[in-house]
């Protein structure tokens, strides 16, 4: 294989060629354990049952088991076709008027650039305090009166996480300034329940909004299932927005997360396996000599010598292995690395050593 074929030209056109099963897929943060137990099945049977049928579109059964799981009432839930659906929704449902605007960090998941794109919003990227989450310089953006502000929770690519006095300051800026804010926190499930603060703050009260995914921790990429959280007169008005789009939440998406959800002890076991497993990857770029972001999620940021475009493609073309080069996202000569299991950190630490070698 060439080199021009396993570079991707743009952000998500390497997913079918790593789909291969000799490629490892450390470029896109998914959970390398496989899914919760009983979720096949689950998937199996409604599809042998119902496969000519429409799906629930308002989601009943399965609002109501996330509202008990987050502790919060169904009107305060809704669903989407991943969370990148929801970032849609959400900028379709608040950037509407002429002259509306967002505010987000310069170095983030793209979606919500390209949300407030496509619906002709202004945007104000903050630029990040190195690896870390700017929060007094969103804060003050929000202060001059955004819109709608994203904030990544723990931050991608980073794998920073903000303190409990960050997520607190942002929401009192939100709620004095009107602004809806809006903490993705696709990463969170990884970090732990000493930071769920904003989650605390929904239950509480607060109007602020929080996203949810079941790609990664929870292991279920493929359903494609999102979940915001937040006061109901918010949510409500999410909701009216999707519903242009009746049955965006398959069937199988629906069963799967439900079965899911019966199972708490499984995200425990990613948490602490992912744990060890990043712990394992630390030392290993230590051993190596490269530098890289401390991170309370399933990836590492690191830094690599030489040119990254370059240190990628030869991790993909000589060993197999897909990393995220994170030159289009504003940080070059940094890689996002996937933590993989303790096996796969081991492979790519092996390949690592030949290229630093040869490099
Ligand atoms: C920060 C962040 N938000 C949202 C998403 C999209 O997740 P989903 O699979 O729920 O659409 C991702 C996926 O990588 C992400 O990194």
């Amino acid at each position: 294989m060439s080199q021009g074929q396993v570079l991707p030209s743009d952000f998500f056109a390497d997913t079918e060629i790593s789909g291969r099963e000799e490629y490892l897929r450390l470029h896109l943060n998914e959970n390398p354990y496989g899914p919760p137990p009983g979720t096949v099945e689950a998937v199996r049977e409604e599809s042998a049952r119902y496969l000519n049928r429409y799906p629930d579109s308002e989601c009943r059964d399965l609002r109501e088991g996330l509202a008990t799981h987050f502790g919060v009432p169904p009107e305060m839930i809704a669903v989407g076709n991943g969370t990148d659906e929801l970032v849609l929704v959400t900028s379709m449902t608040f950037l509407r008027e002429p002259g509306t605007s967002v505010v987000t960090t310069s170095t983030t998941f793209p979606g919500y650039v390209m949300s407030a794109a496509s619906v002709g919003a202004t945007v104000a990227t903050v630029p990040l305090s190195g690896a870390a989450i700017p929060a007094d310089e969103v804060t003050d953006a929000i202060g001059r009166g955004a819109t709608l502000a994203f904030v990544c929770n723990p931050l991608n690519p980073t794998g920073a996480v903000l303190d409990g006095a960050e997520v607190t300051k942002l929401i009192d800026a939100a709620e004095r300034a009107g602004t809806v804010l809006v903490f993705d926190e696709a990463y969170m499930d990884f970090a732990g329940r000493a930071h769920e603060i904003a989650l605390d703050a929904v239950r509480a009260g607060r109007r602020v909004l929080v996203m949810r995914t079941f790609s990664k921790a929870w292991g279920l990429a493929s359903v494609r299932m999102g979940v915001a959280i937040g006061p109901a007169d918010l949510i409500a008005k999410v909701g009216a927005t999707a519903g242009a789009l009746p049955f965006n939440v398959n069937r199988q998406a629906q069963r799967a997360v439900l079965r899911a959800l019966e199972q708490p002890a499984y995200i425990e076991r990613v948490r602490a396996e992912n744990a060890r497993a990043r712990e394992l990857l630390c030392k290993s770029l230590d051993a190596l000599g490269i530098e890289y972001a401390p991170s309370v999620t399933n990836f590492v940021m690191a830094k690599v010598p030489g040119d990254s475009v370059r240190f990628t493609a030869r991790l993909a073309s000589e060993h197999h292995i897909f990393v995220r080069n994170l030159d289009a996202l504003g940080l070059p000569g940094h890689l996002r690395i996937s933590v993989g299991t303790e096996a796969e950190v081991e492979r790519l630490a092996t390949a690592l050593t030949a290229l630093l070698q040869h490099h």
